[in-house]
């Protein structure tokens, strides 16, 4: 990876891309910014708040313009949202912008990492095993189509997934 470019973490709800973005962030001397937050300072409202007076189409549109925002300059580890590329610019973007890493998590990973979140406003409903395993079906396309590198995190904590992640940068 060219040190000069930004890395940027994609792939679904709890695969650990705040996580695992923090550390590498510190293992590379590289400042860590994440999408959902930089999105919620700037609107002065939580995600799910957003959703709530906005729908997912106004939070959609807010994460596009974040994004490219944070993308203009160069040397950040990115932490996007599981849903950031949806979008076609978007994909265009993080394809030009940066080395992008698909963080992978099973859905039985998701569903045990997220066991006591209520901060995911697509996942506040009973189905939330069905949601996920249509999002990742729906999603797959678009992961492959950004990633230059596919990581899986299963079994790893976020300090492992961070070091062997470094390792192979
Ligand atoms: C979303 C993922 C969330 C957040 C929003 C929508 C998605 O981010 O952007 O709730 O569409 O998958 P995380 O992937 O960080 O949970």
């Amino acid at each position: 990876m060219d040190p000069a470019t930004n890395l940027i973490l994609v792939g679904p709800m709890g695969a650990g891309k705040t996580c695992v973005g923090e550390r590498l962030a510190g293992q590379c001397g590289l400042r860590l910014l994440d999408l959902d937050h930089e999105i919620e300072r700037d609107a002065g409202a939580s995600v799910t708040q957003i959703f709530e007076h906005e729908g997912e189409a106004g939070f959609r549109a807010r994460e596009s313009a974040m994004l490219a925002e944070l993308l203009r300059g160069d040397g950040i580890v990115l932490a996007t949202g599981g849903g950031a590329v949806l979008d076609a610019n978007n994909r265009a973007l993080l394809r030009g912008r940066g080395f992008v890493v698909h963080l992978h998590a099973s859905v039985e990973q998701q569903l045990q990492r997220l066991a006591f979140d209520d901060t995911r406003p697509l996942l506040a409903r009973p189905d939330r095993e069905d949601v996920l395993h249509d999002l990742a079906a729906a999603r797959a396309p678009w992961y492959a189509e950004v990633a230059d590198l596919v990581f899986d995190t299963a079994g790893l904590g976020a300090d492992a997934a961070a070091t062997q992640l470094a390792a192979l940068l």
